[in-house]
């Protein structure tokens, strides 16, 4: 049974404030934000330069991070394959539910899989940016900030993205930001993008 099948009795209900009210008001449009890449690449850093960024302009903004994330929505899922999966896929429904409500919302996720992230742009549409951020597992290993990866090394964490699970590149993302050095220039970057996507 799929997902549609077990609720196949709801219905729809359609609210009065809709997005394009909550829009006017806040004065930009909501969007995804997605950024993709390995353990330590910079995404939740990114994210967060941008959100910073964005709120000092006055913007409704969240971001959504795979390591708060899974300490509640996702606590219940593991590193297989099958619950990525399903961590993308709650917070692909849910990322459209923030750009419903008018909000910028900034995701970091590994999210590996391109069939996945691709999943979510189905869902969001237009409203969907893809931004890899690019860093060769030699750096992100030599960042290892939570020391994970050495752990990874040693045969202590399984599925381990880069190591023992696989990361598949984006093909074709809206932006693609080389994480490597200088991330607070890649912040402008991404910064400018989203200011021109949100019609700010
Ligand atoms: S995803 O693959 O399902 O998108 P997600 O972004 O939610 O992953 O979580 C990644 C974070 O969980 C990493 O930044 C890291 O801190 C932690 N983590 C713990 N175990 C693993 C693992 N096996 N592979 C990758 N990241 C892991």
């Amino acid at each position: 049974m799929t997902e549609q099948d077990k609720s196949s009795n709801v219905v729809w209900h359609h609210a009065t404030v809709t997005r394009n009210r909550r829009e006017a008001m806040n004065q930009h449009r909501g969007g995804v934000f997605w950024f993709t890449g390995l353990s330590g690449a910079g995404k939740s850093t990114l994210a967060h330069y941008v959100e910073e960024k964005l709120y000092q302009k006055g913007c409704h903004t969240y971001v959504l991070d795979g390591d708060n994330v899974r300490h509640g929505l996702c606590a219940d899922l593991s590193f297989s394959d099958e619950d990525r999966k399903e961590n993308i896929r709650r917070i692909g429904q849910m990322s459209n539910l923030y750009v419903q409500a008018g909000v910028i919302v900034l995701t970091a996720f590994i999210s590996p899989f391109r069939s996945d992230r691709e999943n979510v742009r189905k869902i969001a549409g237009s409203d969907f940016h893809e931004i890899y951020c690019k860093a060769s597992l030699e750096v992100c290993e030599t960042r290892d900030v939570k020391g994970l990866y050495k752990r990874a090394r040693a045969g202590e964490i399984p599925d381990f993205t880069g190591i023992s699970s696989p990361y598949e590149e984006p093909e074709n993302p809206e932006l693609e930001i080389d994480t490597e050095s200088h991330l607070e220039e890649c912040a402008d970057e991404v910064f400018k993008y989203v200011v021109k996507a949100v019609d700010l």
